[in-house]
């Protein structure tokens, strides 16, 4: 069976160039990618990673690719992460697998983001998929709450295996908010960040240069944000 993951993750890496400092992403995805740079560290490329969660740090350390935290460099060269939805308009919801805040730090101090996706990620309009929502947990029931009245649908605090709180790597909480459609989410964005206690949404608009789709018979589709705005002035 193809692996759709794997083949839009080496995909991408064929962007990465030689001296470059990349944004690795976090996910089951991005997992691939970051394996696929370790190796072509091994094989003599010059990279520098900055990661967007402790645990792609930890396989990208072990990778043996050279690592720097977001501080100690004054731009990304190019940021490959996954991503939970994504529609036509290259706006995608992300924070699954709970780095929503780090994942945007990285993707906003990036020259080009490449996200890379199976198919079934593809969509006309975002909002199946839960938005995480990160939030502070002093009072987060309060902000909660808020967030219901917000939305007008329930948002549950995300849990682990053992039923206690998610706690992200920048030790926050993360609510999944259950909305269906999402049509402006510029706006649901603004909204939602707005409310005291909510740190960032998994909203991520505007954000992706070029989304890269693994699909089910072997290919790769690379769409790009440029061709998009040149479609749509035809
Ligand atoms: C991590 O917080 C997320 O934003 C991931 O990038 C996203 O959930 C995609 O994850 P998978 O590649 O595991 O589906």
């Amino acid at each position: 069976m193809i692996n759709m993951k794997k083949i839009a993750a080496e995909k991408a890496c064929e962007y990465v160039e030689n001296g470059m400092i990349v944004g690795l992403g976090t996910g089951s995805t991005a997992y691939y990618a970051t394996c696929r740079l370790g190796e072509l560290v091994q094989q003599g490329m010059g990279l520098t990673g900055v990661a967007t969660s402790k645990d792609t740090e930890k396989l990208a350390m072990e990778m043996g690719i050279p690592m720097k935290s977001l501080d100690e460099v004054k731009q990304i060269d190019l940021t490959i992460d996954g991503a939970d939805e994504v529609d036509d308009g290259l706006n995608g919801i992300k924070g699954g697998g709970g780095a929503l805040l780090r994942e945007k730090l990285v993707a906003s101090f990036s020259r080009q983001t490449s996200w890379i996706i199976d198919e079934s990620k593809l969509v006309a309009e975002i909002g199946q998929f839960p938005l995480p929502v990160e939030v502070v947990p002093f009072g987060h029931l309060q902000t909660a709450t808020m967030l219901e009245k917000l939305t007008g649908e329930p948002a549950d605090l995300r849990l682990r295996g053992d039923g206690e709180p998610f706690v992200t790597d920048n030790q926050h909480f993360i609510y999944d908010l259950s909305i269906g459609r999402i049509q402006e989410p510029k706006r649901l964005h603004a909204a939602l960040v707005e409310l005291p206690g909510v740190v960032e949404t998994g909203l991520f608009i505007d954000m992706a240069d070029r989304v890269i789709v693994g699909r089910a018979d072997g290919t790769v589709d690379v769409i790009s944000r440029q061709d998009l705005s040149y479609n749509r002035r035809k």
